[in-house]
């Protein structure tokens, strides 16, 4: 029991301090039932919670579907230019707290639009926030503009083209329903991302069979797969993503909450890691799934027994992985060379 104890805090301890790069996450997904509550009355915007307690009580989920339902519900509540800065600067805050250095942050711009909120105020609030946080804090970003693959992908260039003349616009990704909507239906988007020099990734193979995967990999031309666990299914596909060096963005709180695995001990990060793939680790929607990027990894981590040194290559990779210049990542590398130099005691 003493010993039990003293692993946990060491764990717990090394996690929370080490220098971590987050590469999947919703700011959508951020929103905390108190602030949807605030906003919804700021805003005068009608929800079917009465309470913090009562907005709580309604984050269970069958699967995916039920959770979006649930997600675009709470995101009816952004409104304003400011609404879009808080919410992203209390991610970043968090970021802050736990040692997140570099943060790529994916948006829904399609439901805002829905909604009748305008482009500028969703790129304009975010944007704002991020370079606030670089300012203050020293924190990167990227931001990464997700098509809904549930909508219609006509109007997909179009709106692309306005985001980016909006500025800062680092990528484009693919998320919403999974099932039935193949990503090979986005494809004129996706080439038009790649022409604009735009990154690419896609939610593939999350609750989609592995043929999801295939498709991102080689209709839309992915750089990274978004979850992906579902691949182990497929030997060739695991081959081709490590041949290619494609990173998975792994969410195991997510994949728990929305019954991808029936619990965490079963999730199949160790797997993934074992067969030699480029996995990281990411919270998804944090404030939906009951826990932040610290959270997911001490957790996952216990419930697995990984050993603390997969902490450090799940955090290179996620350096490898991410969209920034080669100098940022040479300054990221050296943090987790750093802490890996002060900790190696551990290892
Ligand atoms: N949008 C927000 N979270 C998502 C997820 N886990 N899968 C697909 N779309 C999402
Ligand atoms: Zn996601």
């Amino acid at each position: 029991m003493e010993n039990a104890k003293s692993t946990e805090v060491t764990l717990s301890d090394f996690i929370e301090r080490l220098p971590k790069v987050e590469l999947h996450l919703h700011i959508e997904g951020t929103l905390e039932p108190e602030m949807l509550i605030a906003l919804a009355k700021r805003n005068g915007v009608e929800i079917p919670y009465r309470s913090i307690e009562a907005a709580r009580n309604a984050y269970h989920f069958d699967d995916l579907k039920s959770f979006l339902n649930v997600y675009y519900l709470g995101a009816s509540v952004l409104r304003e230019d400011r609404d879009y800065h808080e919410l992203t600067i209390a991610y970043l805050s968090r970021c802050k707290a736990e040692r997140i250095l570099h943060a790529e942050i994916f948006f829904d711009p399609q439901t805002h639009l829905a909604n009748g909120v305008a482009l500028e105020a969703v790129i304009g609030g975010i944007h704002a926030a991020l370079l606030d946080a670089e300012r203050d804090w020293g924190i990167s970003s990227a931001l990464i503009l997700c098509f809904e693959r549930d909508r219609d992908p006509a109007t997909a260039v179009k709106l692309l083209e306005r985001a980016c003349a909006l500025g800062n616009i680092t990528g484009i990704g693919l998320d919403s329903a999974e099932l039935d909507n193949p990503p090979g239906k986005f494809q004129t988007v996706f080439a038009a991302a790649k022409a604009m020099g735009l990154h690419r990734v896609a939610h593939a193979g999350e609750e989609g069979p592995p043929s999801y995967i295939w498709q991102a990999l080689d209709m839309l031309q992915v750089e990274r797969i978004d979850h992906g666990v579902r691949c182990l299914e497929d030997p060739s596909l695991v081959r081709r993503l490590i041949d290619d060096r494609i990173p998975l963005t792994v969410c195991p709180f997510s994949n728990i909450a929305l019954k991808v695995f029936p619990q965490l001990s079963k999730h199949n990060l160790g797997e993934l890691l074992a067969a030699g793939l480029l996995a990281t680790i990411n919270s998804d929607d944090p404030a939906y799934f009951g826990g932040y990027l610290s959270e997911n990894m001490l957790h996952t981590f216990s419930n697995l027994n990984l050993p603390v040194r997969d902490a450090l290559l799940l955090q290179r990779n996620a350096v490898e992985a991410a969209f920034c210049s080669d100098q940022r990542k040479q300054e990221l590398l050296s943090a987790l060379n750093e802490y890996n130099a002060s900790h190696h005691v551990l290892l």
